[in-house]
């Protein structure tokens, strides 16, 4: 089962952000009302800090923290009070804030002997929740193309069975390190999947993502179908021209 996307614009990432946090909480709140719990994978990078501040401040009292599990799309093998871990992003701007039980958080490990070995734990961490239902999947879009660590001709875009496997440290993009990325059966799998995208460098990839010819098979964002909604939330300024904003 897939869904076509929603393309949401927005005229900064400010508005976007507001957006994005409001669109969290109602989907929170559908899934502990109807199946007692909201797992929430969070997507790295730099776009989501302001909506994650948000659910933070503004709707703090909004979510059920006692009944909702965190995860995360991918990670970028450093320590985890690295400047360049998503954890880190996700702890400060988010999780630090919220009364969520600390065994509802579930990080990538970083600390393991290998990426491929924190891959692999990964992946066993995330079976149980995913056999639960996944409830949203953030993501982002880099210029290249990618999404979570799913880069362009990476071979973990074949990925069929596995839901987290490492991948090597990106050329094209920054941070250089190794990665854990989730693959497209744990991203594909999940209910919901929102895009926060901002950024004029994204603005030539978006162009051609929603130009509707078919993408799917060169930028690992446009491959990201989830079964009942995939949403996409764009600032103008990665918003080709001739969309309008709201
Ligand atoms: C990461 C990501 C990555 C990110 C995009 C967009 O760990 O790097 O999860 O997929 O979401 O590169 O990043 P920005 O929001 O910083 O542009």
């Amino acid at each position: 089962m897939t869904s076509a996307r929603d393309v949401r614009p927005f005229r900064d990432l400010e508005a976007l952000s507001a957006a994005a946090a409001d669109e969290i909480v109602a989907i929170a709140r559908e899934s502990v009302a109807a199946r007692g719990r909201f797992t929430l994978a969070l997507a790295g990078g730099n776009t989501p800090r302001r909506t994650y501040e948000l659910l933070a401040t503004r709707h703090r009292d909004a979510i059920d923290w006692s009944r909702t599990n965190i995860v995360f799309g991918d990670e970028r093998f450093v320590p985890a009070d690295d400047q360049r871990s998503n954890y880190r992003m996700a702890r400060e701007a988010l999780l630090s804030r919220v009364p969520i039980p600390h065994e509802r958080v579930h990080a990538v490990p970083t600390d393991t002997a290998t990426v491929d070995a924190a891959a692999a734990a990964y992946d066993t961490t995330l079976t149980p929740l995913v056999r639960d239902g996944i409830d949203l999947v953030l993501l982002g879009v880099g210029p290249d193309g990618h999404t979570a660590s799913l880069f362009p001709g990476s071979p973990a875009l074949e990925e069929q069975t596995r839901l987290a496997v490492a991948v090597a440290a990106p050329t094209a993009v920054q941070p250089a390190v190794p990665r854990v990325t989730t693959t497209l059966p744990f991203l594909n799998g999940a209910r919901c999947a929102m895009f926060l995208i901002a950024g004029a460098d994204k603005r030539p990839v978006i162009g051609e993502i929603l130009s509707g010819e078919d993408t799917a098979r060169r930028y690992p964002a446009a491959m990201v179908s989830s079964r009942e909604r995939t949403i996409w939330m764009i600032d103008q300024s990665a918003m080709p021209a001739g969309r309008s904003d709201t």
